[in-house]
Order: structure tokens, then C-alpha cells, then sequence
């Protein structure tokens, strides 16, 4: 695998960071709407150290395992981008879940990922009692995996509900691109989902980090080569990748692979983005000078990509009484049903009418 890419250097880059972070923090709390029954302070009395006991032991994972903060990254998009961050994604039975035999080979998640948020969740837990969702817990170990990578860090909005239902292999598909989806696609998609040209490629900036398998992008070596892609750079990945269906992988920004900066923006104006859905978003003209100008400056890239992220991480979430907290974030709770939690709600709007 990425060995060459494993070589992680904090210390280069906390210089970096401490100029970026206040600003990143600071900003976006003034510019993305909080949705109701979300809170910036959810746990400050129920659970005050949730944060530090998730952020101490993910320094800890990513000492060993630098590439694990990619896993995150990805479990949380995928959580968020399929019925909303309920921590769907997590239960066993979800397409690409935990247990998932027969999950799109393209979608496969790190089996490893699952892992580190219910050992964070047993972590929390044993502190605070079960108040803390998976789903809150998965927001903020992405955030974490940003901020310990080398990119910007922010403040989460907090309260998400676990959900009750798993994420469908159709809802899944439905809602995940594949990588040979052009900008025109992307962009009509997530704009569905309130996302605007600069927030779509802020947020595939998520690929400065991170490895693919082969078949994620041997579309555009074979049989015929992308003209968009630059040739030095294909012959590598043909040479990693001899053919369509080999099992191997590449890192994602041949630049600096484990750490989180603009690079992928650097990558794709010299034709090295890695899917079509990175390459497209500088072929096309309506996002070729968004691209440019992360790739010219990486404090606007951190700026906009903590935006589209709060926004992302507040997908139709679940709050207040809905879904429900989870013992054990890859199962539902014991005596939970759907038709349960239907009634709960009924009752609650019930008793607010009242
Ligand atoms: C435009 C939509 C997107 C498409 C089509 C896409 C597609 C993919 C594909 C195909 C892979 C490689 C899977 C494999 O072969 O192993 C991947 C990996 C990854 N994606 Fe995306 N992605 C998209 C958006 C995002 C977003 C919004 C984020 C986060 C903000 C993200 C973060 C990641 C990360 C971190 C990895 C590496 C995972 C690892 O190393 O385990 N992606 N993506
Ligand atoms: C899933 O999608 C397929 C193809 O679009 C459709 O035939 C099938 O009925 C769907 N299944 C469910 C459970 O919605
Ligand atoms: C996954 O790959 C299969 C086969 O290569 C393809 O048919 C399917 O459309 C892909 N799905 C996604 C979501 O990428
Ligand atoms: C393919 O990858 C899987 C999982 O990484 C591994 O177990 C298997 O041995 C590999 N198969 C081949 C033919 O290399
Ligand atoms: C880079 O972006 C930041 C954040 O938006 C902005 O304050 C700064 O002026 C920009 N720098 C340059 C050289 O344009």
C-alpha cells in the first residue's frame, strides 16, 4: 500500500495551522446557520470532555495510522450524504456498512474506521453515561482528522440523534457519485442538497487525503487513456494498476498525500487529479477558478471548505427526541423500533402543542 506516502510530519505544520484555525473558528460560526436543535454547547454540562477524550485518543491512532484520518473523513461524508448524519451509515446492514458483504466495491469504507468510532464511543461513554450519539461522535473525529492532518480546525455544531433505520444499498447509490461523474453532474447534485459551485469544490478538497483502489478510476486508462489526464502521470498509475480490475491502491493528491492542504487543487491544474470527478472540476468553466484559486491560496481553500463542511455535517439530522442515543454504534437499541420512535415524535409535537 502507501508506504512512501505514511511519512507523517506534524511539526512542519503547525506553524501553518495556528494562523488559519482561530480564523477558520471564528468565521464560520458567524457565517453557517446552526439548524435547530443543534448547539454549539450541547455537552457543556452533560458531557464537557467529549471533545479532548475524542481528540487525545485520535492523536494517538494517527500516530500510527495517519491514514485512518482519511477513513473518517469519508465514514462522516458518507454518513451525512445518505438520509442524513444519523450515524446510518455505522449500523450493520448499511451498503458499505460494518458487516456488509456485497457493498459496491467503489463505496468500500475502511473496515478499521467503524472500529475507531465505536472504541471513541465506548471511551465517551464510560465518562459521561450514554448521552453522546455515534453520529455526534463521527462528526467530530472527521473534524479532528482535518485539524490532526495538517488542515484548518472548527468548531462542530452538536445534538445529532442516531437513527433507527440503515442506510439501503439504493439510498446509498442514489446519493453517493460515482468518481467518473463529470462537474455538470456534481454540481446539480449537491445542489439538491443546498450546496453552491464554491461549497461542491471545497469539499472535494476532502481528497487531499487519503488512497483509492484501482477500479475506482481504471475508467480512464482503459481501454482508452483521458485526454484530460496528464501522460506521465497515467503511465504511473498504469503501472500500479495493470489492469482494469487490479487490487492495489494510490494515494488520492500525489503531492502530499497524508496531509491536509491545497495540493489537490496544485494536482489538478497539472492534470494529476486522480477521478474524473476531481479533473472535471478544473475542465469545466463554471468551477476552473474556484479550483485556482484554492490552488493560489490555501487559508481561502480552509476557510471555505470549514463552511461546507459545518453545512454538510447538518444534513437532515435528527434532534431533540428523535432516533435515539446508541450503547453500540454499529446496533440499533434493544427494543428501538421504527413504529417506537414514530409515536415518540407524534407525542412530542403532541405535548408541544399543547
Ligand atoms: C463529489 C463526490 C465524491 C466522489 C465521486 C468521491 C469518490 C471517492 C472515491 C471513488 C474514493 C476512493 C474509494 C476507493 O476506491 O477506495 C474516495 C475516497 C475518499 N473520499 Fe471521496 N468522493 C466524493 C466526495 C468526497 C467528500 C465530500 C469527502 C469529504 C469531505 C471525501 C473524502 C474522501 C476521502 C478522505 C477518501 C479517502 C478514503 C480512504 O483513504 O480510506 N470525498 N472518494
Ligand atoms: C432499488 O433500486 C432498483 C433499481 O432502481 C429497483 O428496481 C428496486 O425496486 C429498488 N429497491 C427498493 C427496495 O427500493
Ligand atoms: C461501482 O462500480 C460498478 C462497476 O464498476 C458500477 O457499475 C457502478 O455504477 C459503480 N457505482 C458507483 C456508485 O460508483
Ligand atoms: C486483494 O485484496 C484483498 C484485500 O486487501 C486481499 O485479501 C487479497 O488477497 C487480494 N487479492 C489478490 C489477487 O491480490
Ligand atoms: C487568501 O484568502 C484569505 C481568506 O479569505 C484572505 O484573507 C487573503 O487576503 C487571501 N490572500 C491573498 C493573497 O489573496
Amino acid at each position: 500500500m502507501a508506504s512512501a506516502a505514511e511519512s507523517f510530519t506534524p511539526l512542519l505544520l503547525i506553524s501553518s495551522l495556528l494562523v488559519a484555525s482561530w480564523f477558520c473558528a471564528t468565521e464560520a460560526k458567524s457565517t453557517v446557520p446552526v439548524v435547530q436543535g443543534l448547539s454549539w454547547t450541547f455537552y457543556q454540562s452533560s458531557c464537557p470532555k467529549v471533545e479532548s477524550i475524542i481528540r487525545k485518543q485520535l492523536e494517538k491512532v494517527f500516530k500510527k495510522e495517519i491514514g485512518q484520518a482519511a477513513g473518517l473523513l469519508r465514514l462522516h461524508f458518507h454518513d451525512c450524504f445518505v438520509q442524513g448524519c444519523d450515524g446510518s451509515v455505522l449500523l450493520d446492514g448499511s451498503a458499505s456498512g460494518p458487516s456488509e458483504q456485497d457493498a459496491p466495491p467503489n463505496l468500500t469504507l475502511r473496515a478499521r474506521a467503524f472500529e475507531i468510532i465505536d472504541d471513541l464511543r465506548e471511551r465517551v461513554h464510560k465518562e459521561c453515561g450514554r448521552v453522546v450519539s455515534c453520529s455526534d461522535i463521527l462528526a467530530i473525529a472527521a473534524r479532528d482528522s482535518v485539524y490532526l492532518s495538517g488542515g484548518p480546525d472548527y468548531d462542530v455544531p452538536l445534538g445529532r440523534r442516531d437513527g433507527l433505520n440503515f442506510a439501503t444499498r439504493n439510498a446509498t447509490l442514489d446519493n453517493l457519485l460515482p468518481p467518473f461523474a463529470n462537474a455538470d453532474t456534481i454540481l446539480s447534485s449537491l445542489a439538491a442538497k443546498t450546496f453552491d459551485p464554491t461549497d461542491v469544490v471545497a469539499l472535494s478538497g476532502g481528497h487531499t487525503i487519503g488512497i483509492s483502489h484501482c477500479s475506482s478510476f481504471t475508467d480512464r486508462l482503459y481501454p482508452t487513456q483521458d485526454p484530460t489526464m496528464d501522460k506521465t502521470f497515467a503511465n504511473n498509475l498504469k503501472g500500479i494498476c495493470p489492469a482494469s480490475d487490479s487490487n492495489s491502491t494510490t494515494v488520492l493528491d500525489i503531492r502530499s498525500p497524508n496531509n491536509f492542504d491545497n495540493k489537490y487543487y496544485v494536482d489538478l491544474m497539472n492534470r494529476q487529479g486522480l477521478f474524473t470527478s476531481d479533473q472535471d472540476l478544473y475542465t469545466n468553466k463554471k468551477t476552473r477558478g474556484i479550483v485556482t484559486s484554492f490552488a493560489a491560496n490555501q487559508s481561502l481553500f480552509f476557510e471555505k471548505f470549514v463552511v461546507a463542511m459545518i453545512k454538510m455535517s447538518q444534513l437532515s439530522v435528527l434532534t431533540g427526541k428523535q432516533g435515539e442515543i446508541r450503547s453500540s454504534c454499529s446496533v440499533r437499541n434493544s427494543g428501538s423500533s421504527y413504529l417506537e420512535s414514530v409515536v415518540e415524535e407524534g407525542f412530542e409535537a403532541l405535548s408541544e402543542l399543547i
